[in-house]
């Protein structure tokens, strides 16, 4: 007999939404007219640059953006992109074979699983981590193995402790750096070595490096710098931080041509590209890095160090990220992370986000996102000194 709709197994099997419980409260507290403190969300609160909007204005006018963008992206903003990539990283990369425009990185992180796996695959996936790499994972009927990242190896995975087992089965295998939530940083000895592991075992190898602008030591690598890197791996960029662009949804991702292929392949079956306007702000963008980023990374340094050493003065031992807008901190006192996020929420009105919702073993820490200006981040450190944790 028929009865309602029951969700599909893909969606029940999905590890429950850990964030939820905190945001119910933050959205009571804030609707209560509460003065929450939210550094929460990894959204950069400053407006995006004046001339990517301005750019963005002029190409919007044009009629013939107007219609469906071209699959493959706009051959402009593959062009900037691969000037970017060389100039960057010394990179070279074909625009009109090893680079495709994304929908925000996400959505190509979503897809490539789509594009590398079949059913009962395994997919190497870090904990913590941004929750995409093992949804989407599972979403391709993958079996997930979670790597999992200690302080004590900088926040890498210890390739030597990965069973030979699961490198036998192992079809992909995500990485982000710098590293979403730990801000852990990755040399290019480390992509050698897992450009090396993934060569020898026939795995892809799916670098995030949605945070690569958004470093205070030396700029992260591109894992395309190692030799041999295309035939394997694929690497997600994306504008949405470097630019404070995150609602524009723009990023791409660049790679040998047949994974750019495959990943495209499952785009065009999906989606129909990003606003042509859109691409050419992009493109912008790019073109404009050299001016623009540098006044973003200052900022974020800025509020880094302010908001660490205040948290130092209250007696919270914490290191400073070496990239990305995360500061990544060890709960202090034996806390467990929902309980203390729940404190600091109930007590200080400060909305920080708890390190289970980004896996297993991040129990002991929360994750601050500096996207406030500097006066409320020492606010913030303020409150929560006063509590009697
Ligand atoms: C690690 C990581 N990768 C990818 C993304 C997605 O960024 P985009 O806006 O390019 O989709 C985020 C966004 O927060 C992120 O933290």
């Amino acid at each position: 007999m028929a009865t309602g709709f029951v969700k599909s197994e893909r969606l029940r099997k999905l590890p429950p939404y850990l964030f939820a419980e905190i945001d119910k409260k933050k959205k009571a507290a804030i609707a209560a007219g509460r003065d929450v403190i939210n550094l929460g969300v990894g959204d950069p609160d400053r407006p995006t640059p004046k001339p990517i909007i301005e750019s963005l204005k002029r190409h919007a006018e044009n009629p013939a953006f107007h219609q469906y963008a071209l699959d493959q992206g706009s051959p402009e903003l593959r062009r900037s992109i691969a000037t970017f990539c060389k100039a960057r990283y010394g990179v070279d990369v074909d625009p009109d074979s090893e680079i495709l425009p994304l929908i925000g990185s996400k959505e190509g992180i979503a897809h490539l699983p789509l594009a590398v796996l079949n059913p009962g695959d395994l997919s190497l996936v870090p904990d913590p981590c941004y929750p995409v790499y093992r949804s989407s994972s599972m979403f391709a009927g993958a079996d997930v193995r979670m790597m999992p990242l200690e302080p004590a190896h900088g926040f890498r995975p210890d390739l030597a402790a990965i069973p030979e087992t699961d490198y036998a089965r192992a079809r992909l295998m995500f990485l982000n750096y710098p590293n979403n939530p730990t801000g852990g940083v990755a040399d290019l000895a480390f992509f050698q070595d897992v450009v090396a592991r993934a060569r020898a075992s026939g795995f892809v190898v799916a670098q995030d490096a949605a945070y690569n602008e958004m470093y205070f030591g030396d700029p992260p690598p591109s894992i395309l710098e190692v030799a041999g890197a295309k035939e394997v791996a694929i690497e997600f960029h994306s504008l949405s931080k470097t630019f404070n662009m995150t609602g524009w949804r723009v990023g791409f991702a660049i790679g040998g041509a047949s994974l750019i292929a495959a990943l495209g392949q499952v785009k065009a079956n999906t989606d129909s590209g990003i606003f042509t306007a859109i691409q050419h702000a992009g493109k912008t963008a790019l073109d404009e890095y050299q001016t623009l980023a540098p006044s973003i990374r200052a900022l974020y340094r800025e509020r880094r160090d302010a908001f660490v050493d205040a948290l130092r003065r209250i007696g919270w031992e914490v290191s400073p990220p070496g990239a990305t807008f995360y500061v990544w901190i060890p709960c202090p006192r034996g806390y467990r992370s929902t309980e203390l996020c729940g404190r600091l929420l109930d007590e200080a009105d400060v909305v920080v986000t708890p390190g289970i919702g980004f896996g297993q073993t991040a129990d002991g820490y929360i994750r601050a996102a500096l996207t406030v200006e500097t006066p409320r981040l020492l606010e913030a450190v303020e409150r929560i000194g006063r509590l009697a944790l």
